[in-house]
């Protein structure tokens, strides 16, 4: 197909779908296996965000921005990298349906310092936000989303959230929202290697 294509803005999004169906392929075969192991490696936080952004531009081209405002001096995290992608894809899919599509999203990466993630003290973190100016989370649902099958869209499943706390788990990390009509803002944190302080 992509040999057909003329236009090289088209031959990049079959270049996207190709990788998608590869990477959901591997990430199914994962989570059948039994105990599904996370594949840890040293990775890039912003090629993560990158490929989520080009997978969101390309289901929703038109009046969907994403601006980036990335810290490039940050070090690479040790992750999973479809699960990370996955975790970021749930969040900026959620934004971009509840904007209907028409709206700002920014992706901002930024380091924090000295933070407790499930009751171990971090020196070091990377926190990534996804923030939109949508219409807010429903006021009923705040205190459920992450709980599987809680969806406030008719063709939901109500799983994105889940999953995406279960993979940031698996990384030590965190995950937690703040939202308001016009603004809300999702913070994933995830721990740099070596960073536990030593008792
Ligand atoms: N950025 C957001 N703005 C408004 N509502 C949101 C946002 N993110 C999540 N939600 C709400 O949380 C619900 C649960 O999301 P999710 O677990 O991904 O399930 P699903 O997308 O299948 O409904 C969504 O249906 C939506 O109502
Ligand atoms: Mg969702």
């Amino acid at each position: 197909m992509e040999q057909e294509l003329d236009r090289p803005a088209l031959r990049e999004y079959t270049q996207v779908v190709i990788q998608e169906a590869d990477r959901l392929r591997s990430l199914m075969e994962k989570l059948l296996t039994p105990q599904h192991v996370p594949h840890f490696s040293a990775l890039n936080i912003h090629e993560v965000l990158e490929r989520v952004r080009s997978v969101v531009l390309a289901e929703l081209p038109e009046g969907l921005l994403i601006h980036r405002d990335y810290d490039l001096s940050l070090p690479e995290v040790h992750g999973d990298k479809e699960q990370l992608i996955q975790v970021m894809l749930n969040i900026v899919r959620n934004a971009a349906q509840a904007m209907k599509g028409k709206g700002t999203i920014t992706l901002r990466t930024r380091i924090t310092r000295q933070i407790t993630l499930m009751k171990k003290l971090h020196r070091l973190a990377i926190a990534v936000q996804i923030i939109d100016n949508g219409p807010g989370i429903p006021t009923h649902l705040r205190d459920k989303i992450f709980y599987p099958l809680v969806s406030g869209r008719p063709e939901g499943h109500g799983l994105g959230l889940t999953l995406a706390q279960d993979f940031v788990s698996q990384h030590q990390g965190s995950i937690e929202f703040e939202s308001e009509p016009g603004r809300t803002c999702f913070t994933v944190v995830l721990p740099l290697p070596h960073s536990g302080k030593q008792p």
